[in-house]
């Protein structure tokens, strides 16, 4: 009766689920070396006592400023220890928006202790100061979606914190490391706090290229599943579905999904086919869109769509082929090859398929690799069969 429950923890591909869950952070970061000595520079000189850093990481969706915050501190409490005492707590601003809340947490994470409630800002700035003075530890603070604190609470909070550090005897507690993806969060901040903070320990992330979000889905297919279980083809695909936004969540999303697809499948690797737009993507191709093509260019892109369900991509001259098929299949002629052309080209200007011209491995010319990263090709063949059984 319970045979369905069988696939759950069948593993046939994935060995952790560890490296999927939302607050996992990787051992190494994949193309942010650069970035990573960016923040160890603005943090020059914090193995020594007295000394504290500021750093403010703005960048868009998915380009990994948590990670690379979380990565900073935990390799840093490593390599300094037994030099310098340091701890990391992160708060995430959108869970905690209010000044009051965000130092309860700070309080609470180094004193599970600390009582919930009864004591002002003020009081509670102390304990965190004294805590931190008994103990010697120095406080990374990571205040992530801080944008969403300062809309709610003005930036009081920050000033405050930033003074911690300001007392004669009180310097090097606290390093702070603020994150947001609103480019303009420093317009939101008052001169004194702009001076304290530093323009120049901002630090910009740009969105991921199609081979960095290759290398993110390559490291966690490694350290999650079964060797041999992604090829390249998959991990192709997923880095050029994910580099339209640069978004490395959507990257881990998309392999996540044909994990799961594939293991649903009673599969033992993970097919072309299981790589699908999230529901949101796939919404991004508007039914409208398909039918207000010509009748010859839903034709054409019915055969992609066909060999793109089972495949990553495919050459202009199979597409020709594809669609010869199907203008039979209507029981249409089709068009000659200058025609055929100008639809492709129409296509790709709709954004429906993406095309690339590269040196043909039959024959000596160049011919059009098709492949698809806006939209479902199971999706749209659908939509199209609909359309066209209409006529
Ligand atoms: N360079 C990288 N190497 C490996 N994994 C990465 C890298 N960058 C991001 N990731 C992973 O991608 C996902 C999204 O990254 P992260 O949460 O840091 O993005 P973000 O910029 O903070 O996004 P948001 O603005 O939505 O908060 C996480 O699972 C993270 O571990
Ligand atoms: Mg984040």
């Amino acid at each position: 009766m319970t045979d369905y429950l069988d696939r759950i923890g069948a593993g046939k591909i994935l060995l952790s689920k560890e490296p999927f869950s939302f607050d996992w952070t990787p051992p190494s970061l994949v193309g942010r070396e650069k970035e990573l000595m960016e923040i160890a520079s603005i943090f020059i000189g914090i193995d020594n006592p007295n000394v504290s850093a500021r750093v403010t990481i703005m960048g868009p969706v998915g380009s990994g400023k948590t990670v690379l915050a979380k990565r900073f501190s935990d390799d840093l409490i490593k390599k300094l220890e037994g030099r310098r005492k340091i701890v990391s707590i992160h708060i995430n601003c959108r869970n905690y928006s209010r000044t009051s809340q965000v130092l309860h947490q700070i309080a609470m994470k180094l004193d599970p202790r600390h009582p919930e409630r009864g004591f002002s800002a003020g009081e509670i700035i102390h304990t965190i100061r004294r805590n931190l003075n008994s103990h010697n530890i120095h406080l990374i603070l990571i205040l992530d979606e801080v944008d969403v604190l300062i809309r709610k609470d003005s930036s009081d909070l920050i000033y405050r914190l930033l003074r911690i550090d300001e007392g004669q005897n009180d310097k090097g507690y606290l390093s702070l490391i603020l994150i947001s993806q609103e480019l303009s969060l420093m317009n939101r901040f008052e001169a004194a706090i702009i001076s304290r903070l530093g323009m120049s320990n901002v630090l910009k992330l740009e969105p991921y290229d199609e081979n960095q979000l290759i290398g993110i889905a390559k490291q966690r297919a490694l350290l999650a599943c079964k060797s041999g279980s992604i090829n390249e083809d998959i991990l192709s695909k997923i880095g050029r579905y994910s580099a339209v936004s640069g978004d490395a969540r959507m990257c881990i999303e998309l392999l996540e999904g044909g994990i799961r697809r594939a293991e649903m499948n009673g599969m033992d690797e993970v097919r072309i086919e299981d790589i699908e737009p999230s529901q949101f993507r796939e919404s991004s191709v508007e039914p409208s869109q398909i039918d207000g093509l010509l009748e010859h260019q839903k034709l054409v892109l019915l055969g992609i769509c066909r060999r793109l369900k089972k495949k990553d991509n495919l050459f202009s001259g199979d597409a020709k082929k594809l669609y010869i098929l199907v203008c039979e299949e209507y029981g249409v002629k089709a068009k000659g090859h200058t025609t055929f052309l100008k639809y492709l080209k129409s296509l790709e200007i709709e954004g429906l398929i993406d095309t690339e011209t590269v040196n043909s491995n039959t024959g000596r010319g160049r011919t059009q690799n098709i492949t698809m990263s806006n939209s479902s090709p199971a999706e749209l063949e659908n939509r199209i069969e609909k359309v066209l059984s209409r006529y």
